[in-house]
């Protein structure tokens, strides 16, 4: 990032459909945060996908199609807002599932088009990243865990564009265990919200289940993540218990606290990067972010994890932690700031919807 961000108060219009989500959010503010949420509009496509157990892709842009212009109107109504007063139309350009990002994007580039507005093109996963800074103002730089139902990563975020990869998950991601535990146990998708309700009735000590690269056969130091071979554990332990019946609260309850101690291990390895990258950081922020971040029982484990290593934690309220436009909104709203002073990063009108766009790689290929 090059330049001191603007200080004029920019308002955004956010659009978020690479999931199972269609939504969109007007936000307001200006770097380094907090922003004013003037509408945030979320709606769901749960129901749709609940009899799968998992989003189904083609079902998802569908509905995408269907309900998008409706939600923006939704949003820019609920703002009072009119699409002239906008100073720029985000959308998320990736990474996700492609129809649906599509579907935003194109979208997008319309409003943008017949509104003369900037287009900017936001990665999915900087929208979570930078979540905290929207509710919080919380300063660059500061570590990041990033739990969601397709990523896992640990990073030091020291700007806008500056990630840093500390370790991420070498199979399932974390919101994809919860929601593979769900359907072994029989629990309904979304997986997380039923695995915590459940476990919050349960004995975590009942059941031993692994906790991969942190203890046992393949422990190894370092920041990586691993769920896969918790996951199978979890269905052996539920196939061996089943004549008897298995508790489910107990089952949850034990399955939770492996990822608690899992994500714990990994985070105080990560602290210990983020130490050596920016010494000179006092009380640093752990910002986490993304859909697992609503779960209470993790953000508790890690509270005091950060009270034992001089950090602070930082988690936006469960509305903002799982999918919405208002993270997009801002995001966007930063790269404007920024590219008004830098070189307009992402403004372009032919940049291609990715399925794939790691933080910590390069920017949206433009075609
Ligand atoms: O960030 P998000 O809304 O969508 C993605 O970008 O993936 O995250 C959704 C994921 C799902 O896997 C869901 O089961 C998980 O977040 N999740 C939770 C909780 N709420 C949502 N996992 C654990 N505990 C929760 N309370
Ligand atoms: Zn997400």
């Amino acid at each position: 990032m090059t330049g001191k961000p603007l200080q004029r108060p920019l308002t955004i219009l956010g659009i978020e459909t690479s999931c199972d989500e269609t939504a969109a959010a007007v936000v307001r503010g200006f770097p380094p945060g907090p922003g004013e949420i003037l509408s945030n509009i979320v709606f769901s496509q749960n129901e749709a996908h609940a009899p799968y157990g998992g989003v189904v892709p083609e079902i998802a842009s569908r509905a995408h199609l269907e309900i998008v212009d409706g939600v923006i109107e939704q949003a820019l109504a609920g703002a009072n807002i009119a699409l002239s007063e906008l100073d720029g139309i985000a959308a998320t350009a990736g990474p996700g599932l492609i129809g649906g990002v599509m579907v935003g994007l194109t979208t997008a580039k319309g409003l943008a088009l017949a509104s003369g507005k900037p287009l900017l093109a936001v990665n999915h996963l900087k929208g979570h990243a930078l979540t905290a800074r929207l509710t919080n103002g919380v300063a660059f730089p500061f570590l990041l865990l990033l739990v969601s139902g397709g990523h896992c990563q640990l990073l030091g975020v020291a700007g806008g564009d500056d990630f840093r990869l500390y370790g991420s998950t070498i199979d399932d991601a974390v919101g994809e265990a919860f929601d593979k535990a769900a359907k072994i146990l029989g629990l309904p998708y979304p997986g997380g919200p039923a695995v915590e309700a459940a476990a919050r009735g349960g004995n975590p000590r009942a059941f031993h289940l692994p906790r991969p690269l942190v203890s046992g056969h393949n422990a190894r130091p370092g920041a990586d993540f691993s769920f896969s071979g918790l996951k199978t554990a979890l269905r052996l332990l539920v196939q061996r218990q089943t004549a008897a019946g298995i508790c489910v609260a107990d089952a949850s309850a034990s399955f939770q606290a492996a990822v608690i101690d899992i994500l714990a291990d990994r985070t105080r390895a990560a602290m210990a990067m983020y130490r050596s990258d920016f010494p000179d950081v006092e009380m640093p922020a752990l910002v986490v972010a993304g859909g697992v971040a609503a779960n209470q029982a993790i953000g508790a484990a890690l509270d005091e994890l950060a009270g034992r290593e001089g950090f602070t934690v930082r988690i936006p309220p469960p509305r903002l932690c799982t999918d919405n436009a208002a993270m997009i909104a801002w995001a966007g709203l930063e790269m404007l700031a920024q590219g008004e002073e830098g070189g307009a990063p992402g403004t372009s009108l032919a940049v291609s919807p990715r399925a794939r766009w790691p933080l910590a790689g390069k920017a949206p290929v433009s075609i």
